[in-house]
């Protein structure tokens, strides 16, 4: 079937007001909805038996290996090693019997991540996959194949695969975390829920499109732009500056909150846009010391986060978001939405080929 814009403007555009409907469907494989547990594909091993991570992806789908390795040592506590696919085969990685190496990607045919995952079968590692494309070669030379259903994805920069990727890997850290003994049924029937609430909190994330397209102009004259985010948050920040340098070509760098007094600090000034990811919790009142120390220095900051988080702390910012308030589990699935609407609306507003950025191919396929 060809694949349409429908009355979107980009394909960027489209796939992201997808996402509660891909993300929703992607679940439905995750989830039985009677019982209140969540479900993985068959596999001819014992998840139980599995005593280390690897993850391994490249771009977008390794910001989303990064969040799952918040997930999987605080709910499954498993330890979990992360790795740039590029990266990995060259610092000759201790693999150890008993490893389970976990590949991430839209495509399932990013060179460098094949390579990754051929090493990692050799050196005796189960291999599971979580890959959009499923008739792929990393789908093909798959253990356990956790398939995303996000359709075809044609904007070069990745949207909706990677929430659907993260929809995955919130399934597999809570049954990992089952299977391990660190998860109560109660508390997998509190996740299922919450899980299964996701593509409504995703919807109430994209009724915000028109405010974050009016602030986009207040970024569009940036050259340098830094997202700031803390734990799970933390990957959210590269993978919203990584959207923003990919279609808008404005340098943007992502930094953990608390790392900030050691570099980039020196950078702000009234000209540096800072969007700050915080939604309330444990490491709000963190967050929000880091966001003061960007004000004190006439840093414009753009706070994301929830009713409660914008009440304590918005007062002063450029602009705040305000996203629904979620479990933890799912807040990284609904904090991509502002990020990748900043990023499309700031493109926009500069005039590039928003689904066909210079220089980048949707697929790489050398290393
Ligand atoms: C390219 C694309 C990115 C993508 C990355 C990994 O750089 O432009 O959007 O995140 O490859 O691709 P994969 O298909 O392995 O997820």
């Amino acid at each position: 079937a060809s694949i349409e814009k429908g009355n979107y403007r980009h394909f960027m555009q489209k796939e992201i007001f997808e996402q509660p409907t891909v993300v929703a469907q992607t679940l439905q494989s995750y989830i039985r909805p009677l019982e209140q547990q969540v479900a993985l594909p068959q596999m001819d091993f014992d998840l139980g038996d599995i005593k280390r991570i690897t993850i391994v992806a490249c771009g977008t789908s390794y910001y989303a290996g990064m969040v799952a390795k918040y997930w999987f040592e605080t709910f499954a506590r498993v330890p979990v090693d992360l790795d740039f696919a590029s990266e990995f085969r060259y610092r000759d990685p201790v693999l150890e019997a008993g490893g389970l190496a976990l590949f991430i990607s839209q495509s399932g045919e990013t060179a460098d991540t094949l390579a990754a995952l051929r090493h990692s079968k050799e050196n005796g590692q189960k291999i599971a996959v979580v890959v959009n494309v499923p008739t792929s070669s990393m789908a093909r030379e798959a253990d356990l194949l956790l398939p995303t259903h996000a359709g075809p994805e044609i904007g070069v920069a990745s949207t909706k695969a990677f929430s659907c990727q993260l929809a995955v890997l919130a399934a597999l850290a809570a049954h990992l975390a089952v299977v391990k003994g660190k998860m109560s049924r109660d508390e997998e029937r509190e996740v299922v829920k919450h899980l299964t609430e996701a593509p409504a909190a995703l919807n109430a994330a994209l009724a915000h499109d028109d405010d974050i397209a009016d602030m986009a102009h207040h970024i569009a004259p940036a050259r340098d732009v830094l997202y700031l985010g803390r734990g799970p948050d933390y990957p959210l920040a590269l993978e919203g500056a990584l959207k923003l340098k990919e279609i808008s070509y404005i340098h943007a760098e992502g930094y953990a909150s608390g790392e900030m007094k050691h570099g980039p600090i020196a950078l702000i000034d009234e000209a540096v846009p800072v969007i700050v990811l915080a939604p309330s919790g444990p490491l709000f009142e963190k967050t929000v010391s880091n966001m003061q120390e960007v004000m004190a220095r006439g840093g414009k900051v753009v706070l994301i986060s929830d009713a409660e988080g914008i009440a304590e702390a918005g007062d002063g910012c450029l602009a705040t978001i305000e996203m629904p308030k979620v479990h933890p589990l799912i807040a990284p699935l609904v904090y991509a939405v502002p990020v990748q609407l900043l990023a499309y609306h700031v493109a926009v507003a500069k005039g590039t080929d928003v689904d066909q950025p210079r220089n980048l191919a949707k697929s790489v396929t050398v290393e």
